[in-house]
């Protein structure tokens, strides 16, 4: 991706970004998947949710978190008055990979810089990490979501808080409560930003 050739042009750079990221092929992950599947959402409004990447659904609809996790996803932030529509949602690697497995460092190489774009484009305040993966990319390798759920980082003017992938709590309901409490913080955190 030229990305300083995108960021050249004033107004419809995210369109461009699109564009250029529906047509990569820049990874064996594209084999096999239906499609790239973009991040989408409100490119206003400052907040970011960051999952892992495509899952079966999403990989057949061509939109993230539409699955199962994405329906939960959905009901977590109706309880604290979140709308999709709210919020930018989009996944570290943008095929899906064979199984849902997790994806590997090359595959995270060829693709981080879409997210890293969109990242630059979107310029969120708040970015939320959906579990491990997202986690390891935007906090630290080492890190184990486990320890860092719930946690405010900064990295630069962006506040990240990493909490738990939806996926990982249709297997694990008792852990439902933390991301409960999570949502909470990223819902004071947004109507903070909002009164900026
Ligand atoms: N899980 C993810 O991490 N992303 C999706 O888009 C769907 C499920």
């Amino acid at each position: 991706f030229k990305i300083q050739q995108l960021f050249s042009y004033p107004n419809d750079n995210y369109q461009k970004l699109k564009k250029e990221a529906l047509k990569c092929r820049r990874c064996q992950l594209r084999e096999e998947a239906n499609g790239v599947v973009m991040g989408e959402g409100n490119l206003n409004n400052k907040i970011m949710l960051i999952g892992e990447g495509p899952g079966a659904n999403e990989d057949r609809l061509g939109r993230p978190f539409v699955g199962r996790a994405g329906k939960l996803m959905d009901k977590i932030l109706a309880s604290v008055k979140l709308k999709r529509e709210d919020l930018y949602i989009t996944n570290v690697i943008k095929c899906r990979p064979p199984g849902n497995r997790v994806p590997r460092q090359n595959e995270f190489e060829a693709c981080v810089s879409i997210l890293r774009a969109e990242i630059e484009l979107i310029k969120p305040k708040v970015i939320v990490t959906l579990g491990s993966t997202a986690t390891k990319y935007l906090i630290n390798p080492e890190e184990s979501i486990t320890n860092v759920r719930g946690k405010w980082f900064e990295r630069g003017d962006i506040f990240i808080l990493p909490t738990f992938h939806p996926a990982y709590l249709l297997r694990n309901e008792k852990m439902k409560k933390y991301s409960w409490y999570d949502f909470k913080l990223i819902k004071k955190a947004a109507d903070r930003i909002n009164e900026l």
